[in-house]
């Protein structure tokens, strides 16, 4: 409040204040530069994730609690990577933006599946998250 009162009171500084409350916060500007590369992206987190949650669809699914958890962390971090590969200027057109809509989808209806522990839900999302791969790499994977 007192940051607000201030910018009213001088706005010649307002773009000052607007500056320093983002300081406050710690809210990131947009643009700001992020050294992780897309590759990093895929090979760190979405095969490693992909694996894993091929893996857990079959026989009769995770077990343990542990097992359940790695499933949902998986597809959770997926869904992240589906918001990383719009922002920083990382998307390239909107093919790109498409499959990563339909990545964040497809990985988010995963995620609810498997907090359900409902594996017929997860087999029936896996085709989906996987066709929003083949989306983007069809035309951007070198
Ligand atoms: C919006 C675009 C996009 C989406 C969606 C996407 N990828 Fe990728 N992927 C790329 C691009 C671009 C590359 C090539 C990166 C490079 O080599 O510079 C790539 C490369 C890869 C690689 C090779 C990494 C390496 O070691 O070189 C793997 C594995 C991969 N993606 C897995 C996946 C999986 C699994 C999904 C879905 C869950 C997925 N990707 C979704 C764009 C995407």
């Amino acid at each position: 409040m007192k940051a607000i009162l201030a910018c009213a009171a001088i706005a010649a500084v307002a773009v000052g204040c607007v500056m320093a409350g983002g300081q406050e916060t710690g809210a990131l500007q947009p643009t700001e530069p992020r050294v992780a590369k897309v590759q990093n992206l895929m090979a760190g987190i979405q095969e490693p994730g992909m694996l894993l949650l091929q893996r857990s669809v079959r026989g009769a699914g995770p077990q343990s609690d542990d097992d359940w958890g790695a499933v949902t962390m998986n597809a959770a971090l997926m869904n992240e990577i589906g918001f990383m590969l719009v922002q920083n200027e990382r998307a390239k057109d909107a093919v790109w933006t498409k499959a990563a809509t339909d990545l964040r989808a497809a990985s988010a209806a995963f995620h609810a599946a498997s907090e359900k522990k409902d594996l017929a839900a997860m087999r029936a999302e896996l085709p989906k998250l996987s066709a929003s791969c083949q989306e983007c790499h069809t035309v951007h994977r070198k």
